[in-house]
């Protein structure tokens, strides 16, 4: 499952599905309807990952032959979206849990400073466990600062789990000083940010190729 490194936080999705997906995606002749698509599964995959430990509960049902204590989930999802990049994500998490509910927090990163700047908030009043979800972790500062938000709404830390694709080491590094107990997974650890904090190999800017604002 998880390739080593040094976050204990941090788990790597290394399923070969996921792998062979990821270049695809990083190809950079690869045009937004197929990134998109391509994006969706890979959260999907990952979204088997992170729900694993899901408390459940049990409820009487009658199957066509017996009664029986049946288990269901035991607490609402909520799917949160760091804007623009992670509606592509949300894209498969949705699929996979249908009856998740879903919130925003809408961010931008300044070009110069690389800070976060925050445009929108919007989530359910109830959320449970809420699935945070960004394709990049690159400075670290959008996520740490989503979860933040989270925190300042009333969200408790320990229902808080961090999906990413590709992060940098620094990125993880800043995330996991700020937020050390709430896990992340991420389909790749890539080398490092270059002098305009992009990951390295990485896959360019993910929002642009999602929508195509190249
Ligand atoms: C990108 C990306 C993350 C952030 C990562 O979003 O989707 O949200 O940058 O960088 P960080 O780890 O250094 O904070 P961007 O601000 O470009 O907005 P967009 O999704 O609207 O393109
Ligand atoms: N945001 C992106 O979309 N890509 C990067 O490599 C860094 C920040």
């Amino acid at each position: 499952m998880s390739s080593t490194h040094d976050f204990p936080t941090l788990t790597v999705v290394s399923h070969p599905l996921v792998q062979h997906k990821l270049t695809l995606m990083r190809d950079k002749n690869t045009q937004p309807i197929h990134f998109r698509q391509l994006l969706k599964e890979i959260a999907m995959l990952i979204g088997y990952e992170v729900t694993r430990d899901l408390p459940l509960s049990s409820e009487p049902i009658e199957t066509p032959v017996a009664p029986m204590n049946a288990p269901v989930l035991a607490e609402p999802i909520t799917i949160v979206s760091i804007l623009r990049a992670g509606l592509g994500m949300a894209d498969g998490l949705r699929e996979l849990i249908p009856s998740a509910r879903e919130g925003h927090i809408g961010l931008w990163r300044d070009p110069e400073t690389k800070q976060p700047h925050e445009y929108f908030i919007k989530l359910p009043s109830e959320v449970g466990r809420v699935i945070l979800v960004d394709p990049m972790l690159a400075t670290g500062g959008s996520a740490a600062h989503a979860v933040d938000v989270l925190l300042k709404r009333g969200v408790a830390r320990e229902e808080i789990r961090l999906v990413t694709l590709v992060s940098a080491p620094e990125g993880m590094k800043t995330f996991a000083a700020a937020h050390p107990s709430v896990p992340v997974y991420t389909a790749a650890l890539d080398e490092k940010l270059d002098d305009k904090a992009y990951i390295v190999p990485g896959l360019g800017d993910a929002g642009d190729r999602i929508f195509g604002t190249l």
